[in-house]
């Protein structure tokens, strides 16, 4: 069985909690793209561990976990993250392949980042400053620098001089202190020399995998408002986060995917700038933000919030065609005596679909909501679907009509156990 998981807003839905439920019984847990400007979050026990890179499959005992060739990586945070799981008595050299195909982010990547922002003044993106616009611009001009490169090390050596040499040329234009090579080798060596062991071909361990029918489970980063075709351009992320991003990043035929699954936030979170219909402001923001504790998990930026946008996470579904719903955070919204969620979108008067909206669109128009009573209970501890409060229940079964998806997943904590399986 092939499952895929994708975050079906802006990022931030709490993808790592469902991987690490659905890890337990899978034979490979799979990041195929993007790099640490995710963060996903497991919380077992009230112990947090949030990870960047390394899938949030490593916690449970039965999978291999791979970061397959779309990922991006910096040295710096998988040295970090493998020493933190090394440190929990995981066998890294057994539990962790690393595809020879994934670029990596270059000191010169997270300059330019930043860079660029400083540049843009009051229009910056808000990017995590990781270096991941420059370093998958870099991949597509063929200037990129692989895992692959850095297994043989006077050529690595050679390719980031060259490198080097030409992006230090935009900084200096920047006004930027350029970067000096030598200072960052003694990093990419002790890199090379840790993830040798683990480095394989991933094409034939994900055919060998699909043939005996293993139980393979992709974990999608960031959400589908952020895809670099199909989110809001330009205020979304370098990498496809969309279904389509599998087989790109990670050589597995989307054809073999058997579920996808889209996790939707019950309301909405961004972090960075661009449009948001549903953005709230004030007290409800405050509180929803408190509660709900939704500050980033890689920059500690305090998220953005608002109502669930319906239109978005529809467009979402059917554009990576989701078959099942894990919906979370539903317990951030008990106590709220009114819940509105966004059904339609209207501008200047007229109904328009959220495929018809660019971002300047987006910015004007009017969301049409639907009001729903709230409830009181605290519903964290709550195991079954018939026992959450009745206002609960409606707000669940509603979005399940509008979506035309089943919702199978109700996650009420941030807790591994607390979730309700319908
Ligand atoms: P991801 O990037 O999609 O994996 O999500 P993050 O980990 O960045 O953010 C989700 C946050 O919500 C994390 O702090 C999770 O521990 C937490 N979380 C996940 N599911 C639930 C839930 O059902 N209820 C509550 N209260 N918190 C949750
Ligand atoms: P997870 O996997 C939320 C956002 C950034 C910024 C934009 C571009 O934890 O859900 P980038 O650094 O990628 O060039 O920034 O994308 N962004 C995310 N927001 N969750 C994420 O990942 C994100 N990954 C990127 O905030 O607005
Ligand atoms: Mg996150």
């Amino acid at each position: 069985m092939i499952q895929l998981v994708i975050g079906s807003q802006w990022g931030d839905e709490g993808k790592g909690k469902i991987v690490d439920i659905m890890a337990e019984k899978a034979d490979l847990v799979v990041r195929f793209h993007g790099g640490n400007n995710a963060g996903h979050t497991v919380v077992i026990n009230g112990k947090k561990f949030p990870f960047h890179l390394i899938p949030s499959g490593i916690l449970q005992k039965k999978p291999t976990v791979v970061i397959a060739d779309g990922t991006v990586i910096d040295p710096d945070v998988l040295l970090e993250e493998m020493d933190i799981f090394e440190k929990m008595g995981i066998n890294l050299k057994k539990k962790l392949v690393i595809s020879p195909r994934c670029h990596l982010i270059m000191p010169y990547h997270k300059e330019l980042d930043q860079a660029y922002e400083n540049a843009r003044g009051k229009n910056k993106l808000g990017t995590t400053k990781r270096g991941i616009g420059p370093v998958y611009a870099d991949k597509v001009s063929y200037n990129g620098i692989r895992i692959y490169e850095l297994l043989d090390w006077p050529l690595f050596v050679e390719k980031f001089k060259f490198q080097a040499e030409i992006k230090n040329k935009i900084l200096v234009a920047f006004g930027v202190i350029p970067i000096k090579v030598e200072t960052y080798l003694p990093v990419f060596k002790k890199l090379a020399e840790r993830v040798r062991p683990m480095v394989r071909d991933t094409f034939a361990i994900f055919q060998k995998a699909i043939k005996q029918k293993k139980y393979i489970l992709l974990e999608g980063a960031h959400g589908v408002m952020l895809d670099n075709s199909f989110g809001l351009y330009p205020y979304v992320t370098a990498s496809n986060v969309i279904e389509g991003g599998v087989n790109i990043g990670s050589g597995v035929p989307s054809k073999k995917i058997d579920e996808v699954w889209g996790i939707v936030k019950a309301y909405t979170s961004r972090v960075g700038g661009g449009p948001l219909p549903t953005e709230l402001f004030e007290k409800t923001a405050d509180d929803i933000r408190e509660r709900g504790y939704e500050y980033g998990t890689t920059t500690g930026r305090p998220r953005r919030v608002g109502w669930l946008d319906l239109p978005a996470v529809k467009f979402a579904c059917l554009l990576s065609s989701i078959n099942r719903i894990a919906i979370t955070k539903i317990d951030i919204l008990s106590g709220l005596s009114q819940i509105k969620v966004c059904v339609d979108y209207k501008l200047d008067g007229k109904k328009i679909e959220f495929s018809q909206c660019g971002y300047l669109e987006l910015k004007k128009l009017e969301p049409v909501y639907k009001n729903f009573d709230g409830w009181k209970e605290d519903i964290s501890k709550i195991k079954s679907f018939k026992k959450l409060p009745v206002n609960c229940q409606k707000y669940i079964k509603f979005v399940e009509k509008y979506l035309e998806v089943k919702i199978k997943i109700v996650s009420v904590s941030p807790e591994r156990k607390a979730s309700i399986f319908v």
